[in-house]
């Protein structure tokens, strides 16, 4: 595989024909709003401008073959037997949109695709959902269909949820798909009222530090997160007489009324989730009159939180972001994601994005003996077919 050509070259160098359609779906960085979107509440979040594309054309026949360009596999199934394949687990989201556009009664058949695209794959920045995204809409354009831009993000949701098994909220996939230009965005995961927030001029530079760890246990630990939040509003719910969904439901009054009712851990888990949705609030305020550095400061206070309180941080997280807060020019730092790894998200002044880099890189070496990688990232607009 040639890594230097891009998805439509690829195609045409593996298969020997022009593509016939294209589309395209970047990846995101949660701003604030950290494992709030399960429990129904408020996420911040951002678009990038580094996505997954796929190329390709519809063939006549009753099978899929896609090739992914950063795995260098093939996959190829018969349209009627969408099954999981622990050989291929990439290919699992592909058949997991597949799957979910017929049980919404999309009709589609055979094609033959490439997927490429700059989207790192396990940096945190949520290429899965990228993925998912870009087979909604590849489909699309060879199958045209109409659904409105959340139907489909709560299609891809349900991909993830169902047929990859990840109870993921839908963070990744509406930021995927609603991204904007130079904009963040707001979500209420409950009602799914979103608002356009565009940025002050110059735009903060947007740097991923990548420390490079994946916890083995990240997928488990998040399923667990998930089941301690949903306890601690069941067990709530239960002593104000009231049913609640998730932690969505009680207030702010009402969670300081009832949280002694909680053991430790749940009174943690939740007490991150009740007061990160009331950081997310106030960091729209903040951007709502271009205060960038009340917003770094909720950054940083959802850091805190998440390393105390929802314990989602590892030591190589809280080393960069420990860091960071003492760099010349970094607004706002913090994890991002499901944690346990991967990447911080830094906001920093346009202008000091080659000083932040230099020195972060030295300072997390000197630290930890390891490399960080530092991803410069400008912001992307939303999920779409590139042409058909
Ligand atoms: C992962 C999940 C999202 C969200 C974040 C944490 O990225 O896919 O749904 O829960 O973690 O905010």
């Amino acid at each position: 595989m040639n890594q230097k050509l891009n998805g439509a070259e690829l195609y045409q160098e593996r298969y020997g024909a022009s593509p016939a359609a294209a589309s395209k779906a970047p990846g995101r960085v949660e701003i604030l709003g950290n494992h709030t979107d399960y429990n129904g509440g408020y996420v911040l979040t951002v678009a990038l401008d580094k996505a997954i594309t796929i190329h390709g054309e519809r063939l006549d026949e009753p099978f899929v073959t896609v090739y992914s360009s950063v795995f260098d596999e093939e996959n190829r199934f018969p349209i009627h037997e969408l099954q999981r394949d622990p050989n291929h687990p990439w290919a699992n989201y592909v058949k997991g949109v597949l799957f979910e556009l017929k049980q919404a009664g999309i009709e589609w058949g055979g094609f033959r695709a490439v997927i490429a695209g700059n989207l790192p794959i396990g940096a945190g920045v949520s290429s899965s959902a990228a993925l998912e995204m870009a087979v909604a809409f590849f489909v699309q354009a060879l199958y045209p269909y109409q659904m409105e831009k959340m139907q489909l993000a709560k299609l891809c949701q349900r991909a993830e949820n169902n047929f990859v098994g990840m109870p993921c909220g839908i963070l990744d996939q509406f930021s995927s798909i609603f991204g904007e230009n130079n904009a963040f965005l707001f979500l209420d995961c409950d009602t799914l009222e979103h608002k356009v927030l565009p940025l002050p001029s110059p735009a903060p530079a947007i740097i991923l530090c990548n420390t490079h760890v994946k916890h083995e246990l990240v997928e488990s630990e998040y399923k667990t997160r998930r089941r301690q939040c949903e306890a601690a509003a069941q067990t709530i719910s239960e002593h104000i007489g009231r049913p609640v969904r998730f932690l969505r439901d009680i207030s702010l009054i009402e969670f300081k009324d009832f949280e002694d009712m909680l053991d430790n851990v749940l009174r943690c888990r939740a007490r991150h989730v009740m007061y990160e949705n009331q950081r997310v609030l106030h960091g729209v305020s903040a951007l709502q009159i271009k205060d960038l550095s009340h917003l770094g400061e909720l950054m940083r206070l959802s850091h805190s939180s998440s390393r105390d309180l929802f314990e989602n941080s590892c030591e190589e997280l809280d080393v960069l972001v420990e860091e960071a807060q003492t760099i010349k020019g970094c607004i706002g730092m913090k994890l991002t994601g499901g944690g346990f790894g991967g990447c911080t998200v830094n906001l920093v002044e346009s202008d000091k994005v080659d000083s932040f880099t230099q020195v972060i890189r030295e300072r997390y070496a000197a630290r930890t003996g390891r490399e960080c990688d530092t991803m410069v990232c400008g912001i992307g607009e939303g999920a779409g077919i590139v042409f058909s």
